[in-house]
């Protein structure tokens, strides 16, 4: 069964064709990241139009390198809920069309489920039960995930997720939009020990709060800037980078042995992040646990993830109709109506 995904949540236009949710046939992306660069991150009536330009080239491009007919499609996927409104809209309205000329069934697919989706094209004999661990720039997230379509979350950021926070943190220091990246690549150059920031408790035990930390490292550096010397940019960046990784790994892990899981799958967009990527490998390998890491192209948002939980929302008999809203907020668990 061919399924076209379709992603635009946020700022990168996505189109993959996916057979039977496992196999990526094409895949062709438009990103506005160059555009938002100026501002310093995304501005969301850039990228709506950035989308609307993009969307019909982009769609052209992955059906043509997949060498199938648009008839040979038997179901379009697309992100529904959460991101940005106006972007969301944007892929919602193009896959309705797209659906009502073929006569083939909408699916509308949650970002995260998306996301968590990634790691079976990655995995292509994984299936749930597992613990999910979905790092991006609006969510930090660890999930029960008991079946395609079933989902407990343990625990979530109650304030900054982790890509936000590093994206704020390296805006300070100077890095371009998006600072996960920039901060990524500087990690090896500072000193990692050079600064103690604060390791911020939550009620309950596996959420994470951020907003804390990153405040203490913004403070950091504008004291040193009242005091007119030299910022330590490389040193502060290390620091920040190993707490939030060292924070962020620990809970995942113990909340993967609280809940009796021996398989933690990582994913979104800091899931590309090499330091977290090294610390959930030590930390799961001495817990027994497996770890399913996807690659680096599928961590960041794009369409051949939404085509494969696309394909398992299917078999799960989810349908949009073609009043289908999308939804700038929604719970991974709840289902479209
Ligand atoms: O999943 P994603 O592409 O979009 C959302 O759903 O939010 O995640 C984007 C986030 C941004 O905050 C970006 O800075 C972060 O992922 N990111 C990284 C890395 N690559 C992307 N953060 C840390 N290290 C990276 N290598
Ligand atoms: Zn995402």
């Amino acid at each position: 069964m061919y399924i076209l995904g379709i992603e635009s949540s946020c700022d990168d236009c996505s189109i993959a064709v996916v057979r039977d949710g496992r196999e990526v046939l094409s895949q062709a992306t438009a990103s506005s990241v160059d555009e938002h660069k100026k501002f310093g991150g995304v501005v969301p009536e850039v990228a709506s139009r950035q989308h609307v330009e993009a969307i019909s080239a982009v769609c052209k491009k992955a059906v043509t390198d997949a060498n199938i007919k648009y008839s040979d499609l038997s179901a379009i996927a697309v992100t529904a809920a959460p991101g940005l409104i106006g972007s969301l809209l944007c892929g919602l309205s193009f896959a309705k069309g797209l659906a009502y000329a073929l006569k083939i069934p909408l699916i509308p697919v949650h970002h995260l489920r998306s996301h968590i989706a990634a790691n079976y094209i990655a995995t292509p004999d994984l299936s749930p039960p597992f613990m999910a661990f979905v790092v991006s720039g609006g969510h930090s997230h660890i999930i029960e995930v008991s079946d395609f379509t079933e989902f407990s979350v343990v625990g979530r950021a109650i304030d900054d997720a982790a890509g936000e926070a590093f994206d704020k943190v390296a805006r300070v220091l100077g890095f371009p939009y998006p600072g996960g990246v920039a901060l990524d690549k500087i990690y090896p150059e500072g000193n990692p020990e050079a600064f103690v920031f604060p390791n911020p408790k939550t009620e309950r035990p596996f959420d994470f709060s951020f907003s804390g930390l990153k405040t203490a490292v913004i403070n950091t550096v504008h004291n040193l800037e009242q005091k007119g010397g030299e910022i330590p940019t490389k040193d502060i960046a290390s620091s920040f980078c190993h707490k939030i990784c060292s924070i962020l790994s620990d809970k995942a892990v113990a909340a993967t042995l609280h809940y009796k899981k021996d398989r933690l799958v990582l994913a979104g967009g800091v899931s590309a992040n090499s330091l977290l990527r090294a610390m959930l490998l030590e930390k799961c390998a001495e817990n027994d646990i497996e770890l399913f890491l996807p690659p680096i192209s599928l961590c960041t948002d794009n369409g051949a993830m939404v085509a494969a939980q696309g394909y398992f929302e299917l078999l799960g008999n989810s349908r949009g109709p073609l009043s289908q809203n999308a939804f700038a907020n929604m719970d991974i668990t709840d289902k479209f109506i």
